[in-house]
């Protein structure tokens, strides 16, 4: 994340305590009440059911997709109905094979060890995690110089969850150790609707059905948005004199928050406006793109480019990344008719 961004809608992570308790009173407990997702629901509540009957830990899950969809609330929806317990921590966290060993050495077996960011675990830590993870024991060296030796350090069988934005980042012999791999996409509008109404009901705020699904629309597909836009029409609502939120709250908070009606922000109106003015509608590089706008590489990669082309506003060549018809229609530009 670039610096000096905290208040932005499209964003990653966790930003502050308060939110924090907010998005902890958010997070669906049980998978019936998890919205949306369903194949990965269906997939996943055989393999809980089948392991529970065998009583054996669930085979480890890696889950991955873009920021905000519900990925760690999945992982502990996940330790709850294996009703164990989950530790959580993510891989910068994990300097050295030390801090790993630690972890997994407090693990009940059967436990849920959850990693978010789990391609950014240091190599040498990773490397440790595939014996844990295949035969649940580690090999460490203890001791110095001449007096160190190899130690056999059995572990119970516990059940890892890697979370990453970033599935082509892990390396192979990590991404075979998960027995189950789920992709999460952007959520359709129909479950993000729900997901709205659920998050007024627990903010106590009465929404009408128009209201609700105009800010699913401009969700972006992802829960996360759906409930920081949600928090900010609450206190528009707050000041009107309106018993009820309403489509005219909803657009008139929208609009002011600069979220368009595909829920597009300033950043993603800079990035296509930048690909159009300055290069032709593309191909344009990420990089050159980053700078351009002074944003990180990965925040573009991560948060703006995924559900760009999600929606078919632009597209990735062999060349770069290129604004499509669509996405000149979307600004308001004509469409060169030199280009296919
Ligand atoms: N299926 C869902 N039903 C209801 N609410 C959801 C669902 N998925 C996510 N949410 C809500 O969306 C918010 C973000 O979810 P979460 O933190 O799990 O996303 P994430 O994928 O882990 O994001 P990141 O990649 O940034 O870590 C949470 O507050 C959660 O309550
Ligand atoms: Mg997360």
């Amino acid at each position: 994340m670039s610096e000096g961004n905290d208040d932005r809608l499209v964003s990653s992570g966790v930003e502050n305590n308060d939110e924090e308790k907010i998005e902890m009173s958010l997070r669906p407990q049980f998978l019936n009440q998890y919205i949306g997702q369903d194949d990965i629901k269906n997939e996943l509540q055989i393999y809980i059911k089948a392991a529970k009957q065998r009583e054996e830990s669930l085979d480890h899950v890696l889950l991955y997709g873009p920021p905000g969809l519900g990925k760690t609330t999945l992982a502990m929806v996940i330790a709850n109905e294996m009703e164990v317990h989950i530790r959580t921590t993510s891989g910068p966290a994990i300097d050295k094979p030390g801090d790993l060993l630690s972890i997994l050495n407090e693990l009940q077996p059967g436990d849920v060890l959850f990693i978010d960011e789990i391609h950014r675990l240091p190599k040498i830590v990773e490397e440790m995690l595939y014996s844990a993870m295949e035969d649940f024991y580690v090999d460490i060296i203890v001791g110095q110089g001449p007096g160190a030796h190899p130690v056999h350090f059995p572990l119970p069988p516990f059940t890892l969850i890697g979370a990453t934005t970033q599935a082509g980042a892990l390396s192979a012999p990590l991404r075979d150790r998960f027995g189950i791999v789920e992709h999460m996409n952007y959520y359709q509008t129909k479950d993000l609707n729900n997901i709205v109404k659920r998050t007024a009901d627990i903010f106590n705020i009465s929404i009408s059905d128009d209201a609700a699904y105009e800010v699913a629309l401009r969700s972006r597909g992802t829960p996360r948005i759906a409930n920081r836009l949600l928090k900010r029409i609450r206190d528009f609502a707050q000041v009107s004199d309106k018993s009820e939120v309403d489509l005219e709250i909803v657009q008139y908070a929208l609009n002011l928050l600069k979220v368009d009606n595909l829920g597009l922000d300033d950043t993603d109106i800079k990035l296509l406006k930048t690909m159009i003015e300055f290069y032709n509608g593309g191909p344009v590089g990420l990089n050159t793109l980053a700078a351009n706008i002074g944003e990180e590489t990965d925040t573009i990669a991560e948060m703006y480019e995924p559900y760009l082309m999600q929606i078919g506003l632009i597209k990735r060549t062999a060349r770069g990344r290129m604004v499509t018809a669509k996405g000149y229609e979307h600004l308001g530009y004509e469409f060169p008719t030199t280009k296919d």
